[in-house]
């Protein structure tokens, strides 16, 4: 599946165009992929509101195509080469006739250790999709769904930034479902106002990259028994956000975040992403729960810092247990919740 042959020839005009796009949280992880860019299980993630990128693209026509790209206005040819490998793995000829700046900036601090490949990329994305169509004077019906398909190839994860709230991504039960974009998923009204709190356990740049992690899977012993783990976790967790079941949906949000990170303990060459403080917290998570009985539940991306969801409805109460209890393990605590998806600025 290619949606982006209905771009194959145009020629290219000027354009600058700006969007904002929100990073995402996976509650069903993807962590290990098939094909080109394809998972190897489903994935469910939460669009946030607050940790988000915000990208300006300009794109002039040009015999000698360039590209610059600046992060808080300082160049960075780190991303440029990454950028331009990926535009060229597209196959677009127009790409071959433009010169384009990309101006970028996230609102979470740097040294966060908070991954930015969901927003970063996906905005850019945005911004490239939104010239293609405007170029090229194609109908818009199907832009985000492009947005989704195009953002997937630069990141996995990206793909599911374009939509707001509750996301799905890979083929499933799901009518409409993908392995090539993301698909929107309704949820009970219940599970449509959750708060997600991130405790900054530590801004180290990661030892070993995602990329990295993922090829890890290939020769993985445990391979095939998490996809099928991913699998059936994402069957559950579907039912559970239908039906509003919080504390379903919380046990299996935190067994796939010990998933996740256990691959990474007993993959060929082991290595652990987590520190001390990482499992400090989560001691103290679980002491919480059982104590109180109050719907606070974690997750973990590829990282040591913790995501803490909870419902609007506990909010006061788990609040103050964050700050009084949980704060310590960090460095720095950032308020997030669900977020409404991408927006053109
Ligand atoms: O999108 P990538 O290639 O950076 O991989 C993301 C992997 C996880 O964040 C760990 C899980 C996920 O589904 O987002």
């Amino acid at each position: 599946m290619n949606l982006l042959e209905k771009f194959n020839s145009f020629s290219p005009g000027a354009f600058e165009t700006t969007w904002r796009s929100p990073s995402n949280i996976a509650f069903v992880k993807y962590w290990g992929k098939k094909g080109h860019q394809l998972p190897a299980n489903p994935s469910i993630s939460l669009t946030l509101k607050e940790c988000f990128t915000e990208t300006t693209v300009s794109f002039r026509p040009s015999d000698l195509p360039s590209l610059e790209l600046y992060l808080d206005n300082v160049r960075e040819p780190k991303f440029e080469t990454k950028i331009n490998s990926f535009l060229a793995g597209l196959s677009l000829p127009v790409l071959s006739k433009l010169s384009i700046t990309i101006k970028t900036k996230n609102t979470f601090p740097h040294g966060t250790g908070i991954a930015s490949s969901a927003s970063g990329l996906s905005a850019f994305c945005l911004c490239l999709v939104d010239y293609l169509y405007e170029a090229s004077g194609t109908d818009r019906r199907d832009f985000f769904q492009t947005a989704s398909f195009v953002s997937r190839l630069a990141s996995g994860s990206a793909c599911r930034s374009v939509y707001p709230g509750f996301v799905s991504w890979g083929e499933s039960e799901l009518s409409g479902s993908s392995d090539y974009f993301a698909t929107p998923l309704d949820v009970h009204p219940e599970m449509r106002n959750l708060r997600d709190t991130i405790l900054v356990v530590s801004g180290e740049e990661k030892k070993v990259s995602s990329t990295q992690g993922h090829g890890k899977m290939k020769d993985h012993f445990f391979a095939e028994a998490r996809f099928a783990q991913g699998k059936v976790n994402y069957h559950h967790t579907l039912e559970a956000l239908k039906k509003g079941d919080m504390e379903r949906t919380g046990v299996i949000l935190e067994s796939e975040a010990l998933s996740l990170h256990a691959m990474m303990l007993t993959s060929p060459v082991p290595y652990t992403l987590l520190k001390p403080n990482t499992l400090a917290a989560i001691d103290m998570i679980w002491a919480f729960r059982e104590e109180t009985k109050l719907p606070l539940y974690f997750t973990l991306d590829a990282g040591p810092n913790l995501h803490l969801l909870y419902p609007e409805t506990a909010a006061n109460k788990i609040k103050t247990f964050i700050s009084v209890e949980l704060s310590k393990f960090a460095t720095m605590v950032i308020d997030d919740e669900r977020g409404e998806g991408p927006v053109k600025c």
